[in-house]
């Protein structure tokens, strides 16, 4: 074995043996054009944890998610998924959802969700058991011959997740999934996301906007500087595992929220300050 497949090897067993599943290690994203999205971020996720990240209008929460799932390279920095760094691919394991509704509309429920499995050549007996899981725990059941254009947004969204999750992901990446829901669906998508992340053991990254959605979904949340982007503050929320939106209830919600509510409008503020011409910073 080469020193280096050694050293892969033992920084693996290090990040099951932590509990550390994916990190990023002083990241930094520069986009062509010199647009700094992100500074240099440092972000270790645990196995198996529900993490949020929020953070103002266009500080770097995407370019985040892009990076750390592979989609893109950073510009400095290094990511390690399972003790491995990335290789300028989404790893096997990740799985990716993003805000969009990204379902084939020429393609029923049924054909959204195993689109991966069938490119990936699975055979005919796994894809009908992973399907009829994924209809299952998505409520899809009655819906497997429907078009994307015969459901709602909600829907829409949990064939999505559907299809990522017969993948069989052992991180989940979203990047603002239930943006274009209403406030209703939203708190139903959550706890559907809830069961999702205990029924699959996942570890998963959730990036939204809504502060009551990260304190009621997360057991850790990382609040984002405004841009150039970088993690300034974790929360522990130290929620049961079985939980659901009822937690929103408890008293210590209305404490995480407020926290988060602070940290989060003096960021917004700055990142106000400088799309202001007075600034005399080009954007
Ligand atoms: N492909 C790109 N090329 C150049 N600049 C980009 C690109 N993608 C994003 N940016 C810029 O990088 C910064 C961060 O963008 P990003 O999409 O990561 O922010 P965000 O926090 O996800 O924003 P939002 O809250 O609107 O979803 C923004 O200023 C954006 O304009
Ligand atoms: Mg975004």
């Amino acid at each position: 074995m080469s020193a280096v497949a050694r050293k892969v090897d033992d920084a693996t067993r290090e990040a099951a043996g932590d509990g550390l599943h994916a990190e990023m290690r002083g990241v930094t994203r520069v986009y062509p054009g010199g647009i700094h999205a992100l500074a240099a971020t440092d972000l270790r996720l645990r196995r198996g944890e529900f993490y949020s990240v929020i953070g103002p209008s266009g500080c770097g929460k995407s370019t985040l998610l892009d990076v750390l799932s592979g989609l893109s390279k950073p510009t400095g920095g290094e990511v390690l998924f399972e003790g491995r760094p990335l290789d300028g691919r989404v790893p096997e394991g990740v799985g990716v959802v993003f805000q969009e509704d990204a379902s084939f509309a020429w393609l029923n429920v049924a054909d959204n969700i195993t689109f991966g499995l069938r490119r990936n050549g699975v055979d005919a007996a796994e894809i009908a058991r992973r399907l009829d899981h994924a209809l299952r725990l998505m409520g899809l059941v009655d819906f497997a011959t429907a078009y994307p254009a015969q459901l709602s947004g909600g829907m829409r969204q949990r064939v999505c997740i559907a299809r990522t999750l017969v993948m069989q992901p052992r991180m989940i990446l979203l990047d603002e999934p239930f943006g274009a829901l209403d406030a209703q669906t939203r708190l139903v998508m959550g706890d559907e996301l809830l069961k999702v992340w205990r029924a699959t053991g996942a570890t998963v990254l959730l990036i939204t906007h809504a502060l009551d959605e990260a304190a009621m979904l997360s057991d850790r949340i990382g609040v984002m500087s405004a841009r150039p982007g970088h993690i300034i503050e974790e929360l522990e929320t130290n929620w049961p595992r079985e939980r659901d939106s009822r937690i929103a209830a408890d008293p210590a919600f209305g404490a995480i929220t407020a926290r988060l509510w602070t940290l989060l409008r003096e960021e917004s503020l700055k990142t106000l300050q400088q799309s202001k011409p007075s600034q005399g910073k080009p954007s």
